[in-house]
């Protein structure tokens, strides 16, 4: 695969930044690890790889600016309205998210089941602040313009661009909590890489199924809870969220990390049932990887999650009304 053309108008990107240790700034002496996350706005990172500029016309947005660890509903409903924004309008080639790892792969996943999947949306992170001697970010940040910047990267969907990796939003999973290396597709492997300035692509991205949904209300966010088979599971988690009327929204989901090939405490199983035969829907994923064959495209339990949160609010009201179409027009 070859670099863009140098006599094309450079493609317009957005680079939209939502905080993470990407942001980071050391609290005290840079060579330390302490640091607090989220500090920085995108237009400082950006400022800071200034080789951006031969690979595409950047525009920056601040969207948020946190700790991905405390990442919410109503941050993912207004990062997915501001690409929107920005995608639907043909001059905009890509959009590129700065974000923090902890929960980099719900967002992209979540992003994936409620953008349109042709034009790219890159996420990237970094492991070390922006104030640290060896910082990964900026190198992590030109990546995932590279890769958004080029040409074949159209129909990729939403893909996560870290350590010179590119992962698609379905497969990746932050495995490390201190390497530069710290993603990984599994057994599924990556999709691509990034090879000294060209873009080498090993497979498709996987098509997300059931797709676009749409992005829900604010009180139409379900409430769907993630639970362990675990030693002494005995369904008691259940039994509480099921029994206490303080428990707001309404549980609409469960969804269970099970041992192995998705097995389930006997007492946990039972409080399961309990729970199903109120209405409350209940998947199974497992805590070790993929699981074969099943309706769930072997998703890890914190995606099954988020597709069952999207699932769910489709079937509640009311819907959010249709997405603003700028002036400019629709671009696909
Ligand atoms: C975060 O997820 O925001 C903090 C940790 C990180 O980005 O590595």
């Amino acid at each position: 695969m070859t670099t863009p053309s140098s006599s094309r108008l450079p493609p317009r990107i957005v680079v939209l930044g939502t905080g993470g240790t990407i942001a980071g700034t050391a609290t005290g002496d840079p060579s330390l690890p302490g640091y607090t996350a989220g500090v920085l706005g995108v237009e400082a990172l950006l400022k800071e790889v200034p080789a951006l500029g031969s690979l595409a016309e950047i525009q920056a947005e601040q969207v948020a600016n946190l700790d991905s660890k405390d990442m919410t509903f109503a941050v993912w409903t207004r990062l997915a309205e501001r690409v929107l924004h920005w995608l639907v309008q043909p001059s905009i080639q890509a959009c590129v998210i700065t974000h923090g790892t902890d929960t980099l792969e719900e967002t992209a996943y979540f992003l994936s089941l409620v953008l349109p999947p042709d034009k790219p949306v890159v996420l990237t992170a970094a492991m070390r602040p922006a104030t640290a001697l060896n910082a990964d970010g900026p190198q992590n940040l030109l990546d995932a313009v590279r890769v958004a910047a080029h040409p074949e990267a159209h129909g990729l969907g939403v893909v996560c661009v870290l350590h010179g990796v590119v992962h698609a939003a379905r497969d990746v999973a932050k495995i490390s909590t201190h390497a530069v290396e710290a993603f990984s597709s599994g057994e599924r492997g990556p999709l691509g890489e990034i090879e000294g300035q060209n873009l080498r692509l090993w497979r498709q991205a996987p098509q997300e199924r059931g797709g676009p949904f749409s992005l829900p209300a604010a009180e139409a966010w379900p409430r769907v809870e993630l639970l362990s088979n675990v030693a002494g599971a005995d369904g008691a988690v259940v039994r509480c969220l099921l029994s206490n009327p303080a428990v707001h929204p309404r549980l609409r989901g469960l969804v269970v990390a099970g041992t192995g090939g998705g097995t389930v405490n006997r007492e946990l199983e039972a409080a399961l049932e309990a729970a199903a035969a109120q209405g409350v829907r209940v998947k199974v994923a497992s805590r070790v990887g993929p699981l074969r064959g099943g309706d769930d495209d072997g998703l890890s339990a914190v995606k099954l999650r988020v597709r069952l949160l999207l699932e769910l609010a489709a079937t509640e009201a009311p819907r959010r009304p249709p997405m603003e179409t700028p002036a400019e027009g629709v671009a696909r």
